[in-house]
């Protein structure tokens, strides 16, 4: 039976795919080379669907295993979430994270010419739009003006891929620009769990909620928003992964072609919103202070989802209170 490689699949978006990837009767094989994740995670995707997952350990730049992979298995198609992804970390480290991001890519893209697989999912991100020329943003939205190197990489793939299509109708491709994931699948057994201090806003919430972390720093009060904080299109992994779904069934349908779906709800919420959704949805107070604006952060961030609706069947389902819940739940069964 052919499978789906699902690179990066122990990650947090990679997990979530995985799940619904088994859930709808693939075959899946994933390599991951846990640098940003761990094994138990694949353990967990194990438990939740009941079925078993066939993983490789190891890096992309390392060509023998994608030998090794594409040898020992009839892949057909690849979903690439390998990537580092700390906007913060990206700019102390560039070499790190273009060698990561983009290399690895590279060589992804010559092994399955290789072995003559040419359909592909890129998990790329709305972080590629820069400050927008336009709210909601739609597809056709200016790029560039990416203000890190983990935003400028995404661009690059994106460009890389496009470049690849012209130079072959053959491909396969679909990049999906993700906004702002979050929360957990409902069994709480998977979630995002990243390494010390969250970057992100609600695996910080999360955290002070748990009592992990004292209180959190709203970066900014002073935007032009509703109530001047940051304003952002916060979609629930799990509507997220779905739409992978979504993607690779048009790619089988269609043979061939190169898609850009944006992938969000098109709603935008600001940080305070998220606070007192959160307090809300688990009755549970988030001390918060405000402080000087983050730099780079820009004030408003969101979708038009329209694309991904007409032409891929897309359309995110979870509420807010959803995502505060599944996220908390998640956190809470970590404490358990
Ligand atoms: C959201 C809002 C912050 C933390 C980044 C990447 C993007 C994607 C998602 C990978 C902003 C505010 C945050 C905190 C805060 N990652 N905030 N206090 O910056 O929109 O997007 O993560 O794909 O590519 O760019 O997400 O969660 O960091 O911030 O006030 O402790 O919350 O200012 O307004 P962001 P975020």
């Amino acid at each position: 039976m052919s499978k789906i490689l699902v690179t990066g699949g122990a990650g947090y978006i990679g997990t979530h795919t995985c799940v619904e990837l088994l859930n709808k009767g693939e075959e899946i094989v994933v390599l991951d080379n846990f640098s940003n994740s761990n094994p138990s995670a694949i353990d967990a995707v194990e438990k939740i669907t009941g079925k078993s997952v066939k993983v490789y350990e190891g890096n992309m730049i390392d060509r023998e295993i994608l030998e090794k992979i594409f040898t020992e298995n009839d892949i057909d198609a690849v979903i690439d979430f390998a990537a580092y992804k700390a906007v913060g970390e990206s700019v102390q480290k560039p070499v790190e994270y273009y060698t990561n991001n983009v290399s690895t890519v590279l060589v992804l893209l010559d092994e399955m010419k290789k072995h003559n697989v040419k359909t592909l999912v890129f998990s790329s991100s709305a972080t590629v739009y820069g400050d927008p020329e336009r709210i909601p943003i739609t597809e056709d939205c200016r790029v560039g003006g990416t203000t890190n190197p983990y935003g400028t990489s995404k661009l690059m793939v994106e460009q890389i891929l496009q470049d690849l299509y012209k130079s072959d109708n053959e491909w396969n491709i679909a990049i999906l620009r993700y906004f702002n994931p979050v929360g957990a699948h409902e069994s709480g057994l998977i979630g995002e769990d990243p390494k010390g201090i969250p970057a992100n806003l609600m695996p910080f919430i999360s955290k002070v909620a748990a009592g992990k972390l004292p209180q959190l720093s709203v970066f900014g009060n002073d935007y032009d928003t509703k109530d001047g904080t940051g304003v952002r299109d916060y979609i629930h992994v799990v509507d997220l992964a779905c739409g992978h779904i979504n993607a690779l069934d048009k790619l089988k349908k269609d043979g061939s072609g190169m898609h850009i779906y944006n992938l969000g709800t098109g709603v935008g919420y600001s940080v305070l919103d998220m606070i007192n959704a959160f307090e809300k949805a688990n009755n549970i107070k988030v001390p918060y202070k405000i402080v000087d604006r983050r730099p780079g952060d820009i004030a408003t961030c969101y979708s038009d989802p329209t694309k991904a609706r007409e032409e891929i069947g897309f359309v995110a389902k979870k509420s807010l209170e959803d995502m505060c819940r599944d996220a908390w739940n998640y956190e809470h069964n970590k404490i358990g």
